[in-house]
């Protein structure tokens, strides 16, 4: 298995390329489902969860082709690749696939609404959390779906069609929201979805969606409106850049000190995380050009931060922020709503020397001078990297072991960290 091994102890300096969202890629990809044209998406990182979805789209009758890189592009040059699902073969996703990666549990609703049957399995529990499916099964049902859960299997049908309804979500869900906008796309009649995430990439999906010929308004809101049409077409979309990439290299930055060039980021869609930096003593400028985080000398100050649905602090970044404020001068408290059980971290830091104690979904950090390299390994990818950002300010050397879970969501991950001037190298074994 891999490993990653980082040597502490280097400023950041110089330009990080922000690549295509794996959030907005992963549904995007799914949506590719309710059309027999080709959707060709531009952008698409290159991500072990990506390529794990392409095998998964294959099962069901998705042709995907990559389009190769022109002479002259550059190695951050994205990847375009082309899915075509003229005939889906098989409308059942099986627990061997659904269970390596949650997110595919979503395509039961473009096969349901293109199909009117999709059989796909419980994604079961996972490494943050017991995340359970019952508000996506929710929708299907408003939608006129009707639901039985076999052996382990969701089973939807609906022999004559989706009907529009009124969805409204108890709590907000990035995959409730991405579920819904699918499946009412198509629909007959109008759909109205009540306390939808507001989330970039359902925001992306939505404008893809609409340029495949859906009419879907509000999205980045927290009222979408769908009137369904009879069929979509193909399209051409570009994956919005990764935030939560962004944040995660900005608190890397203001952790090991520097000056990083983001190229490509978005501030807007990181604008909570980006306060906290600037509130821990980073500073923090945008352009045309992407987000540039500097912190030169001067001491980390502790910031509390509490998660929650976008436009609030991202629970992807709660992991990282946390490594963060190990390093800062006093104490801070570090609260998870989204997840009740992301805080697998919390012992691997203490392996580097962070004091942090846990009282239930809060996390009480008290700063200390000196964080020291030590072999780690995490559960999950959010939680790989904060050991990684921990690891660019521990004296002496961090093995950090179970590196497919970086593999997951960050694309080159030592390539643009060791560009930048830190010692980081991947060891094959
Ligand atoms: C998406 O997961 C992201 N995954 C997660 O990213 C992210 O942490 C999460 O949204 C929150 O922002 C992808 O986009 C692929 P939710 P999702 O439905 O859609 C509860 C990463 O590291 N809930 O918004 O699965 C749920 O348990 C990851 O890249 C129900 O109770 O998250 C959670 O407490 C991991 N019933 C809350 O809602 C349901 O039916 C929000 O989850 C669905 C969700």
């Amino acid at each position: 298995m891999d490993r990653i091994r980082i040597v502490g102890g280097r400023e950041l300096n110089g330009v990080i390329p922000i690549s295509g969202a794996k959030n907005a890629a992963l549904p995007l990809m799914i949506a590719s489902l309710l059309t027999p044209e080709t959707l060709t998406l531009e952008n698409v990182p290159d991500l072990a969860d990506v390529n794990r979805l392409l095998r998964i789209l294959g099962n069901h009758g998705v042709d995907h082709m990559v389009e190769g890189r022109r002479f002259g592009d550059s190695p951050d040059a994205s990847r375009t690749i082309r899915l075509s699902a003229r005939d889906i073969v098989d409308t059942t996703a099986p627990y061997e696939l659904v269970s390596k990666m949650r997110a595919s549990f979503w395509v039961v609703a473009p096969l349901l609404a293109r199909m009117g049957e999709a059989k796909v399995s419980l994604p079961g529990g996972c490494a943050i959390g017991t995340r359970p499916v019952d508000l996506l099964i929710m929708a299907l049902e408003k939608l006129g779906a009707k639901v039985e859960i076999e052996a382990g299997y969701v089973h939807a049908t609906a022999p004559k069609g989706l009907r529009g309804a009124e969805i409204e979500f108890p709590k907000v869900t990035v995959g409730g929201t991405h579920t819904a906008m699918m499946a009412a796309a198509t629909a007959q009649g109008a759909t109205r979805i009540l306390n939808a995430a507001r989330e970039p990439e359902v925001v992306d999906l939505a404008a893809c969606l609409n340029k495949m010929g859906a009419k879907i308004s509000g999205a980045g809101r927290s009222e979408i409106e769908i009137e369904g049409v009879g069929r979509l077409n193909g399209a051409r979309h570009r994956v919005l850049p990764d935030r939560i990439e962004a944040g995660t290299y900005a608190i890397a930055a203001a952790m090991a000190g520097g000056d990083v060039l983001l190229a490509g980021a978005e501030a807007g869609a990181l604008q909570n995380a980006l306060d906290a930096l600037v509130a821990a003593g980073a500073q923090v400028a945008v352009s045309n050009e992407g987000v540039r985080v500097k912190r030169n000398g001067a001491g980390l100050s502790p910031v509390d931060v509490e998660t929650a649905p976008f436009p609030g602090f991202p629970t992807d970044l709660q992991a990282q922020f946390m490594a963060l404020m190990t390093r800062a001068k006093g104490d801070s408290r570090i609260t998870e709503t989204i997840f009740e059980n992301r805080f697998m971290h919390v012992q691997e830091l203490a392996r580097l020397g962070a004091r942090i104690r846990l009282e239930g979904d809060v996390a009480l950090v008290e700063g200390v001078e000196r964080l020291e390299g030590a072999p780690v390994m995490a559960t999950d990818l959010r939680a790989s990297v904060s050991l990684v950002i921990a690891a660019l300010a521990a004296e002496g050397e961090t093995m950090v072991n179970r590196v497919y879970h970086l593999d997951r969501g960050f694309e080159r991950l030592e390539a643009k960290l060791s560009g930048c001037g830190a010692v980081i190298e991947r060891l094959s074994s």
